[in-house]
């Protein structure tokens, strides 16, 4: 086909999913594969929540890669974005060599004639939530990354293990529901993939309350903390090696189940576990803060008041509490939260997210859970559920760029 014959631009939108781990991973095997040294297990959370858009485009026109998050542009050459972007062009060139499609350019089954696979890429991606509130963006931006880029190239089957290179909670993020990341065994890292335990319709009656305390930056990041965490804490080696396996299993027949006092006691012994191998790091490294402290306080109260597990908290590497429970303690454990930590700004929303009916509170309940209320600790509460994994975005108007490639909104 002849150069000036060739479509001149194609663009892709896509949304991805934030998940929250029930059984961490929290090491790796192999740094620049991200292999873990064990399993995990997911829950997906509700894109209406919280979500990744991202729009991918080549264009014969473009003169290099380039990168836009939430507006700004920023340095594309990073590795873990470098190695996701080659391992989709690979995939893309193995299947269309397959088709026989001749590699690069040119059709041979009548489909549009894909474009060149050496034409250059533009991305722009946001975040529909403050990406600094410590709620694991890096695995849904890897996980959106690589689903747009999968759909922009035509690549379609095994893409967990792709999005597992960007960030490894990511390859958890392709998919919708209940999630485990199967650890592998190879050293090539073909079998540590993400598998669907159960879709996001399997548990109706699952909640998911997020606390957001604070908005600061977390002081030391996963990936540093988790090496350190492997170099030096023997609890960590005993958890991977000796503890997870069974959990595993266990979590996997909670869920299918949907036995909730199970899946809550595992989840919140496994939260405890994890910052126990931060504490068992040396240095040693200190995510939880009084506010989240409080709340696994709370928590356990209020349980003991229930006489039974109605609600479960774990934390990943930040001080936000995400709690667990079903929908019909849902709006009492919303108000039990707000007597405990009473907002402090009147004129913001203190619940986001699915709604909260008002639930009046016995007296009992109050007395025997709510001591100590701790005004304006935290800011806000999202409120959510199981969703789906990533979707691709029909409707053009939704492009994060516009028809000459760059970012809608800026003016660069
Ligand atoms: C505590 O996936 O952010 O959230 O693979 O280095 O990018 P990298 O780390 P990351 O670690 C997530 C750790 C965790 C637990 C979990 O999500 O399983």
């Amino acid at each position: 086909m002849a150069e000036a014959d060739k479509p001149a631009l194609s663009v892709v939108t896509c949304t991805a999913p934030v998940n929250i781990a029930v059984v961490k991973y929290w090491g790796k095997r192999d740094e620049e594969l991200i292999l873990p040294i064990n399993s995990s297990l997911s829950i997906t959370l509700h894109q209406d929540q919280l979500k990744t858009t991202t729009t991918a485009a080549i264009s014969r026109d473009f003169k290099e890669d380039r990168l836009w998050l939430n507006g700004q542009e920023d340095d594309i050459g990073h590795p873990r974005l470098q190695s996701c972007l080659r391992e989709v062009r690979r995939l893309a060139r193995k299947r269309r060599s397959a088709n026989g499609s001749g590699g690069d350019d040119g059709s041979s089954r009548g489909d549009p004639p894909p474009l060149s696979l050496a034409y250059r890429v533009h991305i722009a991606s946001e975040n529909n939530f403050p990406t600094a509130a410590g709620l694991a963006s890096s695995a849904a931006g890897y996980a959106c990354l690589v689903y747009t880029l999968a759909k922009l190239y035509g690549v379609e089957g095994e893409l967990s293990e792709v999005a597992r290179q960007g960030s490894g909670s990511a390859c958890r993020s392709m998919f919708g529901g209940f999630v485990q990341w199967v650890m592998g065994q190879q050293a090539d890292g073909k079998d540590s993939i993400a598998l669907q335990v159960a879709p996001e319709t399997h548990w109706p009656e699952l909640r998911v309350l997020i606390l957001v305390v604070s908005a600061e930056k977390k002081p030391v990041g996963s990936t540093a903390g988790m090496q350190t965490s492997v170099k030096t804490s023997l609890l960590l080696k005993h958890r991977a090696e000796a503890v997870v396996p069974e959990r595993m299993a266990q979590m996997i027949q909670h869920v299918q189940q949907c036995n909730f006092e199970g899946f809550a006691e595992l989840t919140m012994k496994d939260s405890n576990q994890f910052h126990a191998t931060c504490l068992d790091t040396f240095p040693p490294i200190f995510y939880l803060n009084d506010t989240s402290k409080q709340v696994i306080a709370l928590v356990h109260r209020l349980n003991a008041h229930y006489g039974k597990t109605k609600v479960a908290y774990t934390f990943d590497a930040g001080p936000n509490p995400v709690l667990f429970t079903t929908e019909d303690t849902m709006d009492e454990l919303v108000e039990v939260v707000r007597r405990s930590f009473p907002p402090e700004n009147n004129g913001g929303q203190f619940l986001k997210g699915l709604p909260a009916k008002a639930a009046s509170l016995s007296e009992e309940l109050v007395s025997a859970v709510v001591r100590d209320p701790m005004p304006g600790a935290i800011r806000y509460l999202l409120l959510t559920k199981p969703g789906p994994g990533p979707l691709l975005v029909e409707d053009a108007s939704c492009h994060l760029l516009g028809a000459d490639g760059l970012p809608r909104s800026s003016s660069s």
